[in-house]
């Protein structure tokens, strides 16, 4: 079965097409960082208006790629959300009508179940079940996975998003948006013994998060220190020391009270080296098996998308004509797809509930 792939959620165009044999054939990713950057934000009128004018280039680009015509392509996934509603509209209009043209069918997506099977993309795929820790610049969840669309949520954010929080003390210090990069290459220079930042709710048991009073924490030190280059990098490795810190503690109380001991991690922050470097370090201490998409399938992408779209297809699941995108969406309300066993082809629906 070959999937084409589409992700309008935000401000990245991706397109993809997976193949249940083959794998990955090929994938396209148009980023609007550029467009948004002199707002200090994503734009959402302007996302889906770009969204407009590449996602059908991008997928006549992406099928060349792979050497196929419309004609080879037997099913379609789309993100229909979370995500921003107009730019979500996007993919799923062009989605749903190119299914409608080729006679075959589609499924709409959820954005985060995509990003937490973003790691079956690799060559050494992880087992479920797993807890999986979600961290993009919409949210910051942990999940009990017990197979795919069996999701139990065990904590999230309160407040911003981990990448949010990164994006707005970027901002803070100056860095330009999407500053979550380039505050993480920021804070290799700094001095980790400088400042501490706390961890938030970490004192008090649960798995939920905070992460807006550490943007508060930075904005203090900014702003009673002087503004020099070296503070900047030291507040910056302050706050990322911060929250790796409590996505770590927050992520073996998950394995703690499961007794799971796989975790996927996964998302925009989950390209962040030093959190890949702290939960390896962790893998090690206490046997736990950690998994990560490759970097460039941590933050938005089309492959995901696919991915998650040939299991749902291959379970049967389709959409009807009527199609819709939903900014919020809750994972829990997903269908389960059984997986009985290792081999793909296997996949089959679940309709135990
Ligand atoms: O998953 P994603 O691409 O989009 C959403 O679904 O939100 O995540 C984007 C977020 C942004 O907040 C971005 O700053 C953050 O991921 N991000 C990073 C890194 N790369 C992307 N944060 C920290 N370190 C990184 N290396
Ligand atoms: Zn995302």
């Amino acid at each position: 079965m070959r999937v084409l792939g589409i992700e309008t959620s935000c401000d990245e165009t991706g397109i993809a097409i997976y193949d249940s044999d083959q794998g990955l054939l090929a994938h396209v990713l148009y980023s609007q960082v550029d467009m948004h950057e002199c707002y200090g934000g994503v734009v959402p009128e302007l996302a889906s208006r770009d969204h407009v004018r590449r996602v059908i280039p991008l997928v006549k680009t992406v099928l060349s790629d792979a050497g196929l015509k419309g004609r080879d392509i037997d099913g379609i996934a789309y993100t229909a959300g979370p995500g921003l509603i107009g730019a979500l509209l996007v993919g799923v209009a062009v989605g749903r009508s190119l299914a409608y043209a080729w006679g075959i069918p589609a499924v709409a997506i959820h954005h985060m179940e995509a990003h937490l099977l973003a790691p079956m993309l690799e060559d050494n795929p992880p087992m479920f079940p797993f807890i999986a820790l979600l961290v993009s610049g919409g949210h910051t969840q942990l999940v009990e996975v017990k197979q795919p669309g069996d999701y139990r949520m065990l904590g999230e954010s309160m407040d911003d998003a981990a990448g949010e929080a990164f994006d707005k003390t970027a901002k803070l210090l100056g860095l330009g948006y999407p500053g979550g990069p380039a505050l993480a290459k920021l804070a290799e220079q700094g001095n980790p013994a400088r400042f501490r930042f706390p961890r938030p709710m970490t004192d008090r048991p649960g798995m939920d998060f905070s992460f807006s009073g550490l943007k508060t924490y930075a904005l203090n030190t900014i702003t009673t220190e002087d503004n020099d280059p070296q503070i900047k990098a030291d507040i910056a490795r302050a706050f990322i020391d911060a929250v790796v810190d409590t996505l770590v503690i927050k992520s073996l109380r998950a394995m703690e009270e499961t007794g799971l001991r796989t975790l996927v991690v996964a998302g925009g922050v989950s390209a962040n080296r030093q959190l890949r470097h702290r939960l390896g370090e962790l893998s090690r201490q206490i046997g736990a098996l950690v998994y990560f998409p490759r970097p460039e399938f941590c933050t938005d992408n089309g492959a995901m998308i696919a991915y998650a779209g040939f299991l749902r297809l291959q379970a049967g699941q389709q959409e009807s004509l009527s199609f819709t995108a939903r900014s919020r969406w809750p994972m829990e309300e997903l269908q389960r797809v059984r997986y009985p066993g290792s081999g793909i082809a296997s996949w089959k629906q679940d309709t135990s509930g």
